[in-house]
């Protein structure tokens, strides 16, 4: 808490507080008129508002922050005149001797079973134009049993916002959890217990400390499991559930980075300078790197490639750059997710050594004008197509570029951007750069849809209907297995599709290896299908392992001797 305000600051003039006008007869003014009686302060008030509160040293305005200023204007001035928002600066009150005084406390509407409020030891923000009127803020803090201390002007909304977290925030939360409960058949008062100890818990230990539960114990598929529920049946609630346990497993992440491990601290660079002149001393010291090229917004499918290269490279480069060059959709790279913060502790957690995190311009500076684009049927068909080869150019530019500036042994790329790594790996045996490239399978929730930095954007019914995409590819695979044609497989996957009510952009099976239609199903393929579910374009691929035909195996037909 910033430092309070003692009595010492108060001059002879304002160290009593003298007769006090409180205009505002709602739940606070009300609250606080009592409060100053009981404290033995004479009192006018609970007012009106527009009263002139004529006779008062202190006129206190408890009205909301939109009426501040025209109550203010009613006061003639001469007293000291105070608000008590937490939001609103001291200028709606420049014609007179302002201060402001915030009790961090809520006051419930009266009634029969609500005891009165109780402002003993409650913190209190208090402000003042100049060290007058803050003594006032502060002795009349005082006299309610309040503890006041100061927040600059600058940090007010600041300071405000940690208040709302805190606080409003905090019941959004219970409201979410009494509604899921009630779809249990628990009640809210079953909660009660345990959401008052977390706040103590809370209180006592701090954040960190206080954090209990599956996603600080990394306990993804009972998160996942979650996940699904709530989608299920308080669908509104998933983006708030998604965005929660990114940053709880952030928090996590990082009270777990604190602890004493031994190992080599993490970084984050944001110029290229930097980050080579901080793997030089690895690479002096004979050491490999691997990078993990990725947009941000990690989830469990970077992660999961982030430890794969752990376990196998000395040190971890992560690079987080939102590359606008790729983006076909202005408003899809406006809508992008951006969460560094998350990102560097959960890259961190999964054992980067190093995050690196450029600016635009440090990879696009002024004037910048070269492209490395990867022509012919790779980049022509699917995401080519649909996106515009301008997509590729982008990846091939900005994956050459950090390939360039980290000089990694091995990079390594998710399986579910099937397209992006054949044309990866078509730019580096083109260029001839040094490095191999490596691919993690494709991560998936529970219910098989591809995690996707996007999906969080999906709503609830949205987010059922992408569910099309992997069923579809899995119909795909099924039929293929039980020897059906790429024809007769593909349509089992539109019907999938069409369940839903999803039009695919594609849904095709090609080569793995040059992306070309695969029109017989003789050897292993890729299926691959693109589809705008909602505002989300999603991508998911899966590999096709057809049915061994005598004929396909070599093997002499039955019968023909
Ligand atoms: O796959 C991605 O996230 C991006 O395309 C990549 C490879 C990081 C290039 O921006």
């Amino acid at each position: 808490m910033p430092p309070t305000v003692d009595d010492a600051s108060s001059n002879q003039r304002v160290s009593r507080v003298g007769r006090v006008a409180v205009v505002g007869r709602g739940r606070l003014g009300t609250a606080l008129s009592g409060a100053l009686r009981a404290a033995g302060i004479t009192v006018d008030g609970p007012l009106g508002r527009g009263a002139t509160a004529d006779g008062a040293d202190v006129v206190l305005l408890a009205v909301p922050d939109a009426a501040i200023r025209a109550a203010g204007a009613a006061i003639a001035p001469g007293p000291f005149v105070g608000h008590l928002s937490g939001a609103t600066s001291l200028a709606p009150l420049t014609a007179h001797h302002a201060f402001s005084l915030h009790p961090l406390m809520t006051v419930p509407a009266q009634g029969p079973d609500v005891p009165a409020t109780d402002f003993q030891g409650v913190p209190a923000a208090v402000a003042g134009v100049d060290e007058d009127a803050l003594a006032v803020a502060g002795n009349l803090a005082r006299a309610l049993g309040l503890v006041p201390f100061e927040v600059p002007e600058e940090d007010r909304v600041a300071y405000h916002a940690a208040a709302c977290v805190a606080s409003n925030f905090l019941v959004t939360l219970e409201g979410i959890a009494e509604r899921l409960a009630g779809t249990a058949g628990v009640d809210r008062a079953a909660l009660v217990p345990l959401v008052r100890a977390t706040v103590e818990n809370w209180a006592r230990l701090g954040a960190r400390e206080a954090l209990t539960g599956p996603v600080a114990r990394g306990d993804a598929a009972t998160v996942d499991a979650h996940r699904v529920e709530i989608s299920r049946r308080v669908p509104e609630a998933i983006g708030v559930f998604d965005a929660l346990t990114q940053a709880t497993r952030a928090l996590a992440a990082g009270a777990a980075r604190e602890e004493p491990a031994g190992g080599p601290g993490m970084t984050t660079v944001r110029t290229v300078a930097e980050l080579r002149a901080t793997l030089a001393a690895h690479r002096a010291a004979g050491r490999t790197v691997a990078l993990v090229p990725t947009m941000g917004a990690l989830h469990e499918g970077h992660l999961s490639l982030i430890r794969a290269a752990r376990a196998t490279s000395d040190v971890v480069v992560v690079s987080v750059f939102v590359n606008p060059t790729q983006f076909d959709d202005p408003a899809d790279l406006a809508a992008y997710p951006r969460t560094e913060a998350a990102d560097v502790a959960l890259a961190a957690s999964a054992g980067a050594d190093l995050v690196f995190a450029p600016a635009p311009d440090e990879l696009y500076p002024t004037g910048f004008a070269t492209t490395v684009s990867v022509t012919g049927p790779v980049t022509a068909t699917l995401e080519g197509a649909h996106r515009g080869r301008g997509h590729f150019d982008g990846v091939a530019t900005v994956v050459t570029k950090l390939l360039i500036a980290v000089a990694p042994d091995v990079a390594w790329f998710g399986a579910k951007d099937a397209q992006q790594v054949v044309v990866v790996r078509r730019a580096v045996a083109d260029l001839g750069l040094p490095v191999r490239i490596e691919v993690g399978p494709t991560v998936r929730e529970p219910d098989g849809l591809a995690m996707s930095s996007r999906n969080v954007r999906l709503g609830a019914d949205d987010r059922r209907r992408a569910l099309s995409l992997s069923r579809a590819l899995r119909a795909v695979q099924d039929a293929a297995a039980a020897g059906s044609t790429a024809a007769d497989a593909r349509e089992a996957g539109l019907r999938e599709l069409a369940v839903d009510g999803v039009e695919p952009e594609y849904l095709t099976l090609a080569d793995p290896a040059t992306l070309e239609p695969v029109a017989t199903l003789d050897r292993p393929a890729l299926a691959l299908v693109a589809a705008q579910v909602g505002p989300v374009r999603l991508i998911d691929n899966v590999t096709i392992t057809p049915a061994i035909t005598p004929a396909a195996a070599g093997a002499a037909p039955t019968g023909a001797r």
